[in-house]
């Protein structure tokens, strides 16, 4: 306990692991919430301005922790989070391990396991924003793990901001919500620059395009609610378009694309989910019905 706002609040030492930009953000965060910050990274030299804002730089692993009561890992992925645990196991009595790095739930179970075998209190966690959004109202951070961990880190994790949400015991919970997230936004970015490709082809500039495909985006939110609804529900109505609609759409987009030697592998892809669907009959039902047929294209 370094320091105190009023005689009854003490700032909990906080220790971040890994200063990519979001780890930088973290400590940012941290500081700007007065807690006393030890920051080590795997290259030395990348704590920056962080160091005439308070933050004390470790010279190695086993120094930042013993430093830290919340100890946050923010790398690039969990086996780099292994590789720079493993050595310094000693010294976790009274400390928190806070896994804020993006994996798989199957990662972040293996990592619980892990830090419960070596005594080490775990929680797994996912940023939903970009770094610059840390400390502000529209920060979003997912949190799975034991709810004590959880409540023991909840005050000082308060210094990210906006909205932390505790998704129950199950350490994998919030990297599955992450994952399938990142599904979201993965293949979106694949179908904007795919579009623009297109679109390019075609002559058309790529800032007056945006103009119309920006309204194509503005769809998207109702159109997750309503598949959220239908799919809860096990109902797939096409009374806004259906699934046989779209394998005319998506044939157009290929024969397109392919006469000026655009990719198509992705469109291919999603072209053969949509005629298997039709095939199984369910050509007149809405796309969200492509769910269900998508997990049974997946089984081996
Ligand atoms: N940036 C964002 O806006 C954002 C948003 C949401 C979630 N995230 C997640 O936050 C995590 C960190 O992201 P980031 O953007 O800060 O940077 P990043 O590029 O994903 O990771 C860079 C950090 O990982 C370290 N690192 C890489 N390999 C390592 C190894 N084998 N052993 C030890 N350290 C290693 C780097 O150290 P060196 O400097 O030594 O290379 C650096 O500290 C990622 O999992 C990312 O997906 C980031």
């Amino acid at each position: 306990m370094i320091e105190t706002s009023d005689e009854n609040t003490p700032f909990t030492p906080v220790t971040v692991l890994g200063l990519g930009p979001m780890g930088r953000a973290l400590a940012a965060a941290f500081l700007k919430a007065r807690h006393p910050v030890t920051v080590w990274n795997r290259t030395p030299g990348k704590a920056g301005d962080l160091l005439d804002r308070g933050a004390v730089a470790a010279d190695s692993v086993q120094d930042a922790v013993e430093a830290g009561e919340v100890i946050i890992a923010c790398l690039i992925d969990y086996d780099a989070v292994r590789a720079t645990l493993e050595p310094s196991q000693a010294g976790w009595e009274n400390r928190r391990l806070v896994n804020l790095t993006s994996g798989e739930p199957a990662q972040a179970r293996q990592m619980s396991l892990w830090a419960s075998s070596h005594g080490i209190d775990y929680l797994d966690g996912a940023i939903l924003t970009p770094a610059p959004a840390i400390g502000t109202p529209s920060a979003t951070v997912l949190f799975s793990g034991a709810r004590d961990v959880y409540e023991s880190a909840q005050e000082t994790m308060a210094a990210m901001g906006g909205t932390a949400v505790h998704l129950g015991d199950e350490p994998g919970r919030a990297a599955a919500y992450e994952v399938a997230l990142l599904d979201i936004f993965a293949t979106s970015v694949n179908g904007i620059v795919h579009a623009f490709a297109l679109a390019s082809a075609e002559g058309i500039e790529p800032e007056r395009f945006a103009t119309f495909a920006t309204q194509i985006g503005g769809l998207l939110p109702e159109m997750i609610t309503r598949f959220a609804r239908q799919i809860q529900t096990g109902r797939y109505p096409g009374d806004r378009s259906t699934i046989a609609s779209a394998a005319s759409g998506i044939t157009h987009i290929i024969n397109t694309a392919t006469i000026h030697g655009i990719d198509v592998g992705m469109l291919t892809a999603a072209k053969g989910i949509i005629d298997q669907a039709v095939g199984d009959g369910y050509g007149p039902e809405g796309l969200a019905r492509l769910t269900t047929v998508l997990h049974r294209a997946g089984r081996p």
